[in-house]
């Protein structure tokens, strides 16, 4: 059983591309929880109108996840596409470069309400050997830290973080930055292919502002 406290600051994610079934789960928890995250799946298939049809739906939050690394130009170009369209939040990798994340914060700077720029730290499937492997001679948690610091500096809302991550990035980075971690479960919920998970209340404890939830909400094991 999720607390509504919890819910309150829960997104949850339409990991789906059958947008019917998106737009019934909108319907179910709209007044549950804080905000709803698509990715993939459903912007691929049926392009980004699908916010004004989740927002029909009830989702007044809509968090378009398909995490932007490109040259400067072109991340700048999806960037405004997506403010266009009313997205309330949206990820970039930070390791696209201070350069990328500025020009992400310039496409939106005319518009009116411009969506929360969130910068994707380090991916939670890489380890220290992955990083090493690639030139970068740190642990994954000192690479958070670095990276976070680099998205606060260009400009972004805040970070994607494991929960893990939150309480050491919260001491270096106070609000109104924000953390929202995803690899969350509920105490006694299986982890499916989620690794190093923490509850929503010990994520929530160690700083993050809102926590993602798919799975553990949407199949809840018996
Ligand atoms: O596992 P669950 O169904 O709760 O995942 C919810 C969302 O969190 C998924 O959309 C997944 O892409 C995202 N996620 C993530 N980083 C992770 C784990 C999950 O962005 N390390």
């Amino acid at each position: 059983m999720i607390s509504e406290t919890v819910l309150a600051r829960t997104i949850l994610a339409l990991d789906t591309p059958n947008l019917g079934q998106a737009c019934d789960w909108v319907q179910q928890y709209r007044d549950q929880v804080y905000a709803f995250k698509i990715g993939g799946a459903l912007t691929l298939a049926h392009g980004l109108p699908i916010v004004r049809t989740l927002r029909e739906a009830g989702a007044e939050r809509v968090f378009v996840d398909l995490k932007f690394h490109d040259i400067p130009h072109g991340v700048a170009l999806a960037v405004r596409q997506a403010a266009e369209f009313g997205v309330w939040m949206l990820t970039l990798h930070i390791a696209g470069g201070a350069e990328m994340l500025r020009a992400a914060r310039a496409a939106v700077e005319a518009v009116p309400k411009p969506p929360l720029l969130m910068g994707v730290t380090v991916l939670t499937s890489l380890d220290a050997a992955a990083l090493r492997a690639m030139g970068i001679p740190r642990t994954p948690r000192a690479q958070v830290v670095r990276l976070a610091h680099l998205a606060k500096e260009a400009g972004l809302n805040g970070v994607i973080a494991s929960p893990r991550e939150a309480r050491l990035l919260r001491k270096h980075l106070p609000p109104p930055f924000l953390i929202v971690t995803p690899g969350v479960r509920p105490a006694g919920f299986d982890t499916d292919d989620q690794k190093r998970t923490a509850t929503p209340e010990q994520a929530l404890r160690w700083g993050a502002d809102y926590i993602v939830m798919g799975r553990a909400i949407l199949q809840p094991k018996e």
